[in-house]
Formats: C-alpha cells, sequence, structure tokens
C-alpha cells in the first residue's frame, strides 16, 4: 500500500447521545471525504461504550456505514480506540477481577476485529497511555484491575484477535514534550523487551501555536524504525485561528514527517464546521466551514 492520506474523526452513526452529527449523512462531507482522502477513521464509534453498549449486545451500524462507505470509495478503514481512557460502559468499569476482564478484553476484541477481518487491517489498541502533561502510566480503568502489564495484554489478545492485523499504540503531544516523547520511548522499548506483539506508533499530533521544533519528529521516527516499528501522524490538526501560522506548522509537520518516511497522514477532521472538530468553537482544520480549501490544504498538498 501507498501512503495514506486519511482523516479520523468521520461520525458514521446517528445520534441523540450527545456524538453530535452524522457526518456520512451530509452531502459535502462525503464528496470532499471520499474525494481528498484514501483512509478515514472513526471519531468515537468504535470505542467501547458507543460500540458495545451493554455487555454481548453490539451496536455495530455506525462502523459498518462507515466501512461499507470505505469499501464504496476504495479507502482504507483505521480501527480507533479499541482500548481508551475515556468511553467504558458501566458494566466493564465494575469489573475488578483481572480474569473477568481479561475475558471481556478478548470477547470485545475478537468480536469487533473478527466482523472487519479484512476491511480494517490496522487498529490503536491502546490510545494514551501516559499522562498527558507526565511521564507516568495512566491510572485507567485497565491499570487499575490489571496493573501496567494491560497495555502487553491487550496487544496479545488483539494479536490472537486478528494476526494479520498491524497493531498501534497511539500518543499525543510527544513532539513537545521531550520527557514525554523519552517515557514513550521507554515504554515502547520495554513492551518489545517483552515480546509484545507492536508494529508501529500513532502520533496524534494535535498542535497549538507552537509546532514541534525542526528535527523533532525526524528523530522520533527514526528512532522507532530503528526498533522495527512502522510510524503514523494519526490525528494532525493546529488550534490556532491564524490560517497563516497554521498552514506553516501544516507544512512543515507533513513535510518533516514524508521526509522521514511515515506511512501515514491523517487529521482529525477535516472540515471546521459547526460541530465537526473535536474542540468546540476552534477552527483546526484544512477546510473552513463551507468546505473551502485553506491555506493548510495547499501547504500540506504542496508537501505531499
Ligand atoms: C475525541 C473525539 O473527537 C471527541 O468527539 C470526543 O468527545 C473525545 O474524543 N485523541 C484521540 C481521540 O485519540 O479519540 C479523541 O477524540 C481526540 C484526541
Amino acid at each position: 500500500a501507498g501512503l495514506l492520506i486519511g482523516s479520523g474523526a468521520v461520525k458514521a452513526g446517528y445520534f441523540d447521545d450527545g456524538r453530535g452529527p452524522n457526518y456520512l449523512d451530509d452531502p459535502r462531507f462525503r464528496d470532499v471525504l471520499s474525494e481528498q482522502f484514501n483512509s478515514a477513521s472513526p471519531e468515537n464509534d468504535l470505542k467501547w461504550m458507543f460500540i458495545q453498549p451493554e455487555e454481548g449486545e453490539f451496536d455495530w451500524d455506525s462502523l459498518d456505514r462507515l466501512v461499507e462507505f470505505a469499501e464504496e470509495h476504495d479507502m482504507a478503514v483505521k480501527g480507533h480506540g479499541l482500548i481508551s481512557n475515556c468511553c467504558n460502559p458501566d458494566y466493564v468499569r465494575a469489573i475488578t477481577d483481572p480474569g473477568e476482564l481479561r475475558a471481556a478484553l478478548a470477547s470485545h476484541f475478537e468480536a469487533i476485529m473478527g466482523r472487519y477481518d479484512g476491511k480494517i487491517d490496522r487498529w490503536d489498541v491502546v490510545s494514551e497511555p501516559l499522562e498527558v502533561f507526565g511521564t507516568t502510566l495512566q491510572q485507567n480503568d485497565w491499570y487499575r484491575v490489571l496493573g501496567p502489564e494491560y497495555i502487553a495484554e491487550a496487544f496479545r489478545i488483539a494479536r490472537a484477535a486478528d494476526p494479520d492485523a498491524r497493531l498501534f499504540l497511539n500518543e499525543n503531544m510527544v513532539e513537545v514534550n521531550a520527557p514525554k516523547r523519552q517515557a514513550l520511548y521507554d515504554l515502547v522499548v520495554g513492551l518489545l523487551a517483552d515480546g509484545v506483539p507492536l508494529d508501529g506508533i500513532a502520533l496524534q499530533m494535535h498542535q497549538t501555536i507552537n509546532g514541534p521544533q525542526p528535527g523533532v519528529i525526524t528523530e522520533m521516527v527514526e528512532s522507532y524504525h530503528d526498533l522495527g516499528l512502522e510510524v503514523s501522524i494519526a490525528e494532525l490538526d493546529v488550534h490556532t485561528y491564524d490560517p497563516v501560522a497554521q498552514a506553516d506548522i501544516y507544512g512543515d509537520v507533513v513535510a518533516e514527517a514524508l521526509a522521514a518516511g511515515v506511512t501515514e497522514i491523517s487529521t482529525w477532521g477535516f472540515t471546521d464546521a459547526h460541530l465537526y472538530t473535536w474542540l468546540p468553537g476552534s477552527k483546526p482544520l484544512m477546510f473552513d466551514e463551507d468546505y473551502n480549501p485553506k491555506p493548510a490544504y495547499f501547504a500540506v498538498r504542496d508537501a505531499l
């Protein structure tokens, strides 16, 4: 496969539960998505509370719809959010027995990865294991019951559920936080030393007005390549109201990431339309509210 140019944050379901509009009902959204991108990933629809809201009761509609759309338009789908810090339903949060939680993870992964076998071939198995501004593991629902081993266990369960899939660990802010960058690297080295089946690192790459220092992405990507891992940019966006500064950051990140050999450049959505960005009120994306390309779009196009 060639380079994936993707949009994450696609909501395909719909929804009176706070998840907002169903983007795939919007013809302009569908057109830009299929014309400009060759990959997509669900925004929230794969997160546990939405896809298995009650034990053993799966709600496949949203993800099915996204996968069908992608098939029609010859696009790939990334499975974002098998495990996240948020979004666990009460019945999962109530589990205190490690064996029971392991079994819940296994049946969740098997059901989802089995259903989309051959249709979704890469997954964010664990997202944001580290504290947002720190260097230690988040004490999330998985950690509380399984301890730090939850990460290794999740990857092993995922590998068993789909031996052919590419398995990613997703993390944020490492490009702008040197101690966290080191902590992620150390975590990954430890996982690999234990034989954990990890194929790649998904760098979220949400930016503010201060993008990463030149050279940081290159160094990071090379360090993971040296470990035999793939690196992707999974959720790029730039949260600033200055469209020119924004375009510079988009262009610089994409140019450096491509030169370093990433396999995917995905943004977290693509239109600034109301309720189509993940931080309400901000205009972080490459297309404006009316789906017109912004300077960021041209900067990215020039960098490709
Ligand atoms: C965000 C969604 O976009 C929001 O709709 C939701 O309320 C919270 O999660 N990093 C991630 C994504 O990996 O899962 C997050 O998605 C954005 C930050």
